[in-house]
């Protein structure tokens, strides 16, 4: 079975994500993980997003496979150093480049094959698993979604700034709903779900009752 989360940056769609698929019993993958870490690759190695023949190089030189619960690259487990902004804005760009699309969207569904599922993103249930059996979209206003960003950097012990995190995700909800190719929008099937208001208890008690009723 597979269970499509989408939505915005800060939606709280990973923590939900994660959840859920520890409710179900489901292995739990997380999209922008690549995304991220390929851009994470990117700058270290100082390929560039402008070069076709650099992203040509980086697509043929990288793997990613999954050892429940971990998401590995190149068989390395894929680390907190992906969650920066410096990251963020990297993985937004990179995220409008069509090979870069194509090649995640082929390692994504390789992932999804021969197991229960929790697979979360901007593009799982509109081009990367438009078969899921069930398929959500979580959102919430940017405010929220900024101020939840807030909370998590700081737990994770990384400098933060309130005004710039909602200059960003502006900047992302911007980039990510106006590309040409697999944009951020609900899939015609999806159940969406404003978080705005709800407390995560309250988000999960919906979307298990919705499963149960489909
Ligand atoms: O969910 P996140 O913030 O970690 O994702 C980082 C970026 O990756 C996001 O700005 C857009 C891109 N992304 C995407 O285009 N498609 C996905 N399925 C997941 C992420």
């Amino acid at each position: 079975m597979k269970v499509a989360i989408d939505g915005p940056a800060g939606s709280g769609k990973s923590t939900v994500a994660k959840l859920l698929a520890k409710e179900l019993g489901f292995e739990y993958i997380d999209t922008g993980a690549m995304y991220r870490a390929l851009a994470w690759k990117m700058l270290k190695h100082g390929y560039s997003y402008e070069s076709k023949t650099d992203i040509e190089k980086v697509i043929q030189n990288t793997i990613f496979s999954f050892e429940s619960p971990n998401l590995l690259m190149d068989n390395a487990t894929i680390g907190d150093e992906i969650r920066t902004s410096e990251i963020s804005l990297l993985a937004s760009k990179i995220a409008t480049i069509s090979e870069i699309r194509a090649f995640l969207t082929r390692e994504q569904r390789k992932l999804a094959e021969n197991r229960d599922l929790v697979m979360e993103g901007r593009d799982i249930g509109t081009v990367v698993l438009p078969d899921a059996d069930y398929k959500f979209y979580i959102t919430a206003s940017p405010e929220e979604r900024a101020k939840r960003r807030y909370n998590q950097l700081k737990k994770m012990g990384i400098d933060a700034d309130f005004n710039a995190i909602l200059r960003e995700i502006s900047f992302r909800d911007k980039n990510d709903s106006s590309r040409e190719i697999a944009p951020l929008k609900p899939a015609g099937d999806a159940i969406v779900i404003d978080t705005t208001e709800m407390p995560l208890n309250e988000v999960i008690k919906l979307i298990l009752k919705k499963m149960k009723f489909q």
